[in-house]
């Protein structure tokens, strides 16, 4: 009998998941983030005795905060959960300091660097540090630069730079902050956030493939028939349309988390589970990515707007009426696309993405549809019978079902569609962490597995350079099309569906 390697990489992971004492700087703390996802999940692994005792936040922005000003702050949102415990509030918040730091200014990085070493030793962080920048992104490159030149990158093992998302606008700008932040650490001290890998259901994607047996052999052009890959939210840009003008849904969502969720689908199975050999598999299935149609994108993308919707109650604006959008705006809210994979496994199966604000529901799933039975014996109650499908529920009700035909009770021999269902919360109970716990945790432990590596993030955007330069150089000829809110997105998506006779999921 045959038996399973057991990965002695694997079992070291495992067992070295204690993260060393260390100061984690955060700077933009005064910003959206910090308080609405930073703070926030840096408490959850406080109550959940993941973090060491020598440990220290320190919140850098410009405004001239005191560390107990920053406390209180924080405090606010946490309300609720402060409430249930208090003690542990009380704990961690000394724990929390804060600086004003203006990155543009070289003597405020030198004055952070004596901070630093002051809190070195008060809380005994031992030269540690994660410094995460949750700044506006033209202050990616120069924040890693005013870092490095103050010295405090300097050493590999001890110091490390998280960096939001977006990571470039597109291919060559992309390139070139890869090439900026490379010149002042290593590639391992970089860690490119994507939050959807945080998310308990897209790691589930590997798991689901490489811990069973029973998927893998057919998970490929032989047996699967096309791939839709669907993000859609109910809100609409919210309070964010200064950023969102100028990113869009190509640029918020595709390039970075459908991405991500396309890469996880479409890989081959790593040698190990090892960062740099997923992050391989990864990169390697984005290179042989390619739009369907590269030399007349507009046949393989729809751009889309929504209007206004609702009902007489609850009336909702259109993008265009929303506070900071231009009126006359073309900026897309929702994508839709059809990719190729050239390579063996999925060679001529369409994969299809779509993304989407204010849309009928809020969720994001994979679906895999199967090929049909090469021979029909039976009739089926509902007409033709149904392909299999797979589908695995990223959020909400997080979880997995099957879909197949059985045999309906009766005389007949008439065949219908059934579902097999896995729901993490049934099966589970609590829920799981949100996506910024765990990265947070990983980063702070220097494993860069559910990071983007250099090279994925420029793969990603060389994969849609030629709908960007569409977009730029002749947006007439991918229009947006507008969509009435709460509705399932523009017509022309289903055309670009039905034209391999196929239909989106609405669940
Ligand atoms: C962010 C985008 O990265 O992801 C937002 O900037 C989007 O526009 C959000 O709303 C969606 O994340 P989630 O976890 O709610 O699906």
């Amino acid at each position: 009998m045959n038996t399973p390697i057991t990965n002695p990489l694997r079992v070291g992971l495992r067992q070295e998941r204690v993260i060393s004492p260390q100061c984690l700087v955060i700077f933009g703390a005064s910003g959206d983030l910090t308080h609405r996802k930073l703070v926030p999940a840096l408490f959850e692994l406080y109550k959940q005795r993941r973090l060491p005792s020598e440990f220290a936040v320190l919140g850098c922005a410009r405004r001239p905060w005191t560390d107990n000003e920053f406390r209180l702050k924080m405090a606010i949102t946490l309300k609720e959960k402060i409430e249930e415990s208090p003690l542990d509030w009380e704990e961690f918040s000394s724990k929390l300091f804060y600086e004003p730091v203006d990155l543009q200014k070289p003597e405020d990085v030198v004055n952070l660097g004596q901070r630093l070493e002051g809190i070195d030793r008060l809380q005994a962080t031992h030269g540690n540090r994660t410094f995460y920048l949750s700044v506006a992104p033209k202050f990616y490159g120069p924040g890693c630069k005013a870092l490095s030149s103050a010295g405090l990158l300097n050493d590999p093992k001890r110091s490390r730079v998280v960096i939001e998302k977006p990571f470039g606008r597109d291919y060559s700008s992309a390139r070139a902050l890869n090439q900026l932040v490379q010149g002042c650490c290593q590639e391992s001290q970089v860690f490119r956030i994507d939050h959807y890998l945080g998310k308990e259901t897209v790691q589930n994607i590997l798991v689901m493939r490489f811990a069973n047996t029973i998927f893998e052999p057919i998970w490929n052009r032989n047996y699967i028939s096309s791939v839709q890959i669907t993000s859609s939210e109910t809100v609409g840009v919210e309070d964010r349309a200064g950023y969102y003008e100028s990113s869009g849904a190509l640029r918020d969502m595709v390039q970075n988390h459908m991405t991500q969720m396309l890469a996880l689908t479409a890989m081959e199975p790593p040698g190990h589970f090892d960062p740099e050999a997923i992050r391989n598999e990864k990169a390697k299935v984005l290179h042989a990515t390619r739009l369907a149609d590269e030399l007349k994108p507009w046949n393989c993308c729809v751009r889309g707007q929504y209007a206004k919707g609702g009902n007489q109650k609850n009336p909702l604006r259109g993008y265009r009426e929303e506070p900071g959008v231009d009126p006359s705006s073309t900026t897309e809210t929702y994508v839709a696309m059809k990719v190729f994979i050239n390579n063996w496994r999925w060679q001529g199966v369409p994969f299809f993405i779509r993304t989407g604000k204010r849309l009928a529901k809020r969720l994001s799933e994979v679906v895999l549809t199967f090929r049909e039975a090469p021979v029909h014996l039976f009739d089926s109650a509902g007409g033709s019978p149904t392909s299999n499908q797979l589908i695995l529920r990223i959020q909400p009700n997080e979880g997995a079902e099957f879909k197949f035909e059985v045999k309906s009770p009766g005389s007949g021999m008439k065949s219908r569609p059934v579902e097999m269902e896995f729901s993490y919360d049934q099966s589970f109970g609590e829920p799981s962490d949100e996506g910024y716990v765990r990265l947070l945790a990983d980063a702070m432990l220097g494993d860069p597995t559910l990071f983007t590596r250099s090279d994925e993030v420029e793969a990603a955007w060389r994969l849609y350079t030629p709908l960007l330069e569409l977009i730029e150089d002749v947006p007439w000829q991918l229009p947006v099309h507008q969509y009435e809110s709460r509705t399932w997105g523009p017509a022309e998506a289903d055309a670009l569906l039905a034209r391999d006779r196929l239909l989106w999921r609405r669940p």
